[in-house]
């Protein structure tokens, strides 16, 4: 009997052909809407195989009504949406998809520090709003990013790629991890310091290092009060690492200068979160991975993964 696959979002038709040609598809067919809680309760229950965004809340009560699940293929290189201790009990695999997107993410990673230091999105809006009467000396005078130091909290794929980039800026390197990386020290000129003290002596912090349990609000008042006052933070890692109340509040007391955001605790972000009031904050849609190229291939991955694991193969990316 063919495998039964639920694809949780409308995605490209060869992909979904690709899995067809194996698999027993059904498909929630929106492309900007969520499949609702109900509908994936449903169809987990005799699905073989799930197709899965980080939209979706894969947790133990939706995994407890699966019967027959043997793979969870998530359509992100992040997981937290997934309780993989449930999945592990019933002995379902986990895929993500790692590799793919690093660049991506660490060209939107670098767009959002430019975009921040020079405030290109509050000066684009002061252009259209009719605002620029003159050249000014000081106008719209942001900071610099060459020569400046740069601290990168999690060194993995896209933390490595976005130090290769500032290395291009003559940027000074610290970073902190969970494990040090003396191999990349030497490659790319970087020290391995302290979380408080790249805090203290970054003038641009960037957040990409995973969202688990340890690094639930890793950053809060007390964290955002070490850094400098004219120094910015960046996130394009997930939204509740950054305690956003906490950080609210330190750019609005001028406690740092700055921040860019593709990600925020909630998404989407409410329209009335007081974060989008406050014109040093940067912020977009979770785009982090977003061109066309890299979700096309995000999505081959998390195919190829799929299948593998329904054939009893070892994926190419699974979580341990
Ligand atoms: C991921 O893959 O985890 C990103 O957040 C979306 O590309």
């Amino acid at each position: 009997m063919r495998p039964k696959v639920y694809i949780t979002r409308r995605i490209p038709d060869g992909i979904i052909a690709r899995i067809e040609k194996e698999c027993e598809v059904s498909m929630w067919p929106e492309t900007d809407i969520p499949v609702p809680r109900e509908v994936l309760e449903r169809e987990i229950i005799d699905a073989d195989g799930i197709f899965c965004l980080l939209t979706e809340s894969v947790d133990k009560e939706l995994i407890a009504k699966a019967q027959q699940l043997k793979v969870i293929s998530n359509m992100a290189v992040g997981y937290n949406n997934i309780d993989i201790g449930a999945a592990k009990e019933k002995g379902i695999i986990v895929t993500n998809t790692p590799g793919v997107l690093t660049d991506t993410t660490a060209d939107l990673t670098f767009a959002l520090m430019m975009a921040a230091a020079r405030r290109i999105v509050e000066s684009s809006d002061y252009l259209r709003k009719g605002n620029w009467k003159t050249w000014s000396p000081m106008q719209l005078t942001g900071q610099d990013i060459f020569g400046a130091t740069l601290g990168i909290i999690g060194m993995g794929r896209i933390g490595e790629a976005v130090a290769k980039r500032a290395s291009g800026f003559d940027m000074n390197l610290l970073y902190y991890n969970r494990s040090q990386k003396p191999y990349l020290e030497k490659k790319m000129n970087m020290k391995f310091v302290g979380l408080d003290t790249l805090l203290k002596e970054s003038d641009f912090v960037c957040i990409l290092t995973p969202y688990t349990r340890e690094t639930k609000n890793l950053i809060g008042y007390k964290e955002l009060l070490l850094m400098k006052k004219t120094s910015i933070l960046i996130n394009t890692a997930r939204g509740g690492i950054v305690n956003e109340e906490d950080l609210c509040r330190a750019l609005k007391e001028g406690e740092i200068w700055a921040a860019g955001l593709d990600v925020f605790e909630l998404e989407p972000i409410s329209p009335e979160n007081p974060l989008l009031t406050l014109p040093n904050v940067v912020t977009l849609p979770h785009i982090g991975s977003a061109s066309i190229n890299t979700r096309m291939k995000m999505a081959e991955l998390a195919a190829d993964n799929l299948l593998l694991a329904l054939n009893n193969k070892t994926p190419l990316y699974f979580v341990d």
